[in-house]
């Protein structure tokens, strides 16, 4: 192993990150009361051009009058390539209560564009004095942010979390469809006459899920089009657990609970990951490095893969 550490990202829970537009406050009480670890009140793609300076004077007022309890509190700003980004930085650092934890930039390029909004929020925090830093979170879902994903994953000690953002990134890769994650008709392969679906979205979570943790961040899956399906949710989410990521994002108050479930280590995979634990100790007091656990081998890495499960929960558990 490389001498340098692999460092680990924020200790918090991110199992479920619920959005909702910031022209529509009527649900932000909504938002608040749920079982999502993550708020993300959205300036960008769900706001119409026209709504983008209420939307705005809407989030920031919230943000210091609902209770949002111990939830991460984030705001999803315009990108870079539009009129409107500075204005949310610059609205949101000088005028919203420091209630405030994280800004979301989408559609992230490179890491020059982190460093624009980082020299942004530094100045304005220093000027007004605020003494909690925000934290930011990231949007890949465009070619350019999938080719350079480590350099943004590295681009700031602000960086606390990454997300795939399926529909934008359809887009700007060329891909053939039109649904926002899951599984897509025509990606299959042939065997014995039959059809079986591949997942094309695998490649760029697992190369956000490699960035993420060299870098210390929170690789999270993204949204989920079809609220009507949640079938579709649970073996997306399964998938994103399955690489490494922590949570996925639910678009609808209906997919709160399901990521909450996919998202939080089962009883029944704790106690196996607490069994295994305890097997190699056993095997350690007899001066032994592998022993068998069910019929199968557990070695020294099987302590770490356990412990990642116990961890996981004791973190979920005790938040
Ligand atoms: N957060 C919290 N509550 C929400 C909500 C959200 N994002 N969306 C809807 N609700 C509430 C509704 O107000 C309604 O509450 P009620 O039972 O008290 O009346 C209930 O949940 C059921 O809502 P429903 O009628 O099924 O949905 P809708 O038609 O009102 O809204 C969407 C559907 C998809 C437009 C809405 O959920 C939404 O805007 N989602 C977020 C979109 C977004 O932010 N996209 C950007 C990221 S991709
Ligand atoms: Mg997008």
């Amino acid at each position: 192993m490389s001498f340098r550490l692999q460092p680990s990202p924020p200790a918090r829970p991110n199992r479920c990150q619920l959005f909702g537009p910031g022209s529509r406050p009527a649900i932000f009480e909504k938002m608040a009361a749920s079982a999502a670890d993550v708020i993300n009140l959205d300036l960008e793609d769900s706001v119409a051009p026209s709504d983008k300076d209420s939307a705005r004077a809407n989030i920031i007022q919230a943000i210091g009058d609902i209770d949002w309890g111990t939830k991460t509190l984030s705001v999803r700003i315009n990108g870079l390539d539009t009129p409107y980004w500075y204005r949310d930085v610059v609205g949101l650092l000088e005028q919203a209560s420091d209630r405030l934890d994280q800004i979301m930039i989408p559609k992230v390029g490179n890491a020059g564009d982190i460093y624009a909004v980082d020299a942004l929020v530094t100045a304005i925090e220093a000027a007004k004095g605020r003494t909690k830093p925000i934290t930011f979170e990231v949007i890949i879902e465009s070619a350019a942010g999938i080719a350079h994903v480590e350099e943004i994953a590295a681009a700031s000690p602000r960086m606390a979390a990454m997300s795939l953002g399926a529909a934008d990134f359809a887009a700007s890769m060329g891909m053939a469809t039109t649904g926002i994650g899951g599984t897509q008709e025509d990606y299959y392969m042939i065997r014995d006459g039959q059809k079986h679906w591949s997942d094309p979205w695998h490649w760029a979570q697992a190369a956000i899920v490699a960035a993420c943790r060299t870098h210390g961040v929170l690789p999270v899956d993204g949204p989920f089009g079809d609220f009507s399906d949640d079938d579709g949710f649970v073996a997306q989410a399964k998938r994103s657990a399955t690489l490494g990521m922590v949570g996925k994002w639910a678009i609808h108050p209906k997919q709160v609970a399901l990521a909450n479930e996919v998202f939080t280590p089962s009883e029944a995979a704790v106690a196996e990951a607490r069994e295994i634990l305890a097997a190699m100790e056993e095997a350690k007091a007899k001066g032994e490095g592998a022993t068998v656990y069910k019929g199968r081998l557990v070695d020294i890495a099987s302590i770490k893969q356990a412990e990642v499960i116990v961890k996981q929960s004791e973190m979920i558990a005790g938040h």
